[in-house]
């Protein structure tokens, strides 16, 4: 499965959030790899330093971006693809590529205007994909008595992207650990606030296929041992 992280933006949280996603899914005991396709390679070098056994490729081009991906998927369970900030050619090839495509936003107008670009690429993906990949949009760096947060959250869910119901907080601890090498689910007791909300976000997102997946692999396991065993 093919998990892309993108928007029209830079500095949604695209990174965070698909660092975040690769290394929770490692922490599930699947096979993940990240593609990322942003020359400012932000999520490769996070995750060599936060879980060096995730599979690591970089894409520059439409076409090696096509070709890396295909490696990917065939040997992994789950693809995570971190797009760069725009919606061209790469970010493209990624959606068209991706099961599931998360659309992180910030609270600031010029986000919020974003998504209108996001959703229209979201659906020349899914016309090319046939129906591929579902889109969601998140709402990344929250803040609790911010007027433009909540603003967003009450006028999300007309953007024509459907909106996920857990949003992300704005948290120091998402800085300290992108400046660390690591994810807020290892970040001890300072991380705690911001790994509910990444656990919470991410079970919404996958938390089916995750444990059916599980499911399916535990059946293997069996299945093997039963063929020994005869
Ligand atoms: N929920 C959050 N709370 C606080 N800071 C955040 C949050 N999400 C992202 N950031 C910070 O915002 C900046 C941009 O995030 P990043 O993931 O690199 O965005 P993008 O990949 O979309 O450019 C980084 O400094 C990151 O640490
Ligand atoms: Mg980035």
């Amino acid at each position: 499965m093919m998990i892309v992280c993108a928007n029209s933006k830079g500095g949604v949280g695209k990174s965070t959030l698909a660092t975040h996603l690769a290394v929770w899914l490692h922490d599930r005991g699947f096979q993940v790899a990240l593609l990322d396709t942003d020359k400012q390679r932000s999520s490769s070098v996070w995750i060599e330093q936060a879980e060096p056994k995730i599979e690591v490729r970089v894409a520059d081009t439409p076409e090696n971006c096509l070709s890396a991906a295909r490696d990917l998927i065939a040997a992994h369970d789950f693809v995570v693809g971190d797009a760069p900030g725009g919606l061209e050619d790469l970010s493209r090839t990624l959606l068209i590529l991706a099961d599931l495509a998360i659309f992180p936003i910030s609270p600031s107008i010029l986000d919020v205007r974003s998504v209108v670009g996001a959703t229209a690429v979201l659906r020349y993906a899914q016309g090319i994909n046939g129906g591929r990949p579902e889109g969601r949009l998140v709402l990344n760096k929250m803040k609790t008595r911010d007027t433009i947060s909540q603003e967003v959250r009450d006028g999300a869910p007309e953007l024509g992207l459907q909106v996920a119901r857990h949003v992300i907080r704005d948290l120091q601890a998402y800085r300290d650990v992108a400046q660390q090498g690591t994810v807020v689910s290892r970040f001890g007791r300072k991380g705690l606030s911001a790994a509910a909300d990444m656990e919470a976000l991410f079970m919404e997102l996958l938390g089916e296929v995750v444990n059916r997946k599980t499911k399916e692999g535990r059946q293997k396991v069996a299945n093997g041992r039963a063929k020994i065993d005869r």
